[in-house]
């Protein structure tokens, strides 16, 4: 998980950057947590638990670096895209996974590839945890409560 540690350096560098007061607060603490929900889940269903974690710390970042969720999954793939590629931290196939689960997060209601539905539990997970659930990820976190992790 080398590669992970490096993406973790890169996130903490544009949110200290960009970010301040309530959305950094709340921001590192859900992209962090979305981020561990993710590799857990993956580790469960036997996907790339490196890949689902960088997606997990990025998948709001726009979000959270410019205090506007409009559009925020579109968005933020498209700024985790341009953080990823600065430092070539993963090869093109790898990008696209990342790339692919942030911008299908927001969509709760659609199935779409694995990574994109382990990105998208992880989120429900999170949202579940502090009680801040919407009314489109009910269904999503009752099919997570027949799943264990460990
Ligand atoms: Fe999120």
């Amino acid at each position: 998980m080398k590669r992970y540690e490096l993406a973790k350096d890169l996130f903490f560098k544009e949110m200290l950057s960009k970010s301040s007061g309530f959305y950094l607060r709340v921001g590192l603490q859900h992209c962090l947590n979305v981020s561990a929900f993710a590799i857990l889940i993956a580790r469960k269903r036997g996907l790339d638990e490196e890949l689902i974690g960088i997606a997990g710390l990025f998948h709001d970042i726009h979000t959270y670096t410019n205090m506007n969720s409009f559009n925020h999954a579109y968005y933020s793939s498209i700024q985790a895209k341009e953080l990823l590629e600065s430092i070539n931290l993963v090869t093109t196939e790898e990008l696209d996974i990342i790339i692919t689960a942030i911008k299908n997060h927001s969509d709760k209601k659609i199935t779409h590839d694995n990574y994109s539905e382990c990105l998208k539990d992880a989120d429900v997970l999170d949202h579940y945890m502090w009680g801040t659930l919407r009314e489109d990820e009910t269904d999503r976190t009752r099919k997570l409560k027949l799943e264990t992790f460990c």
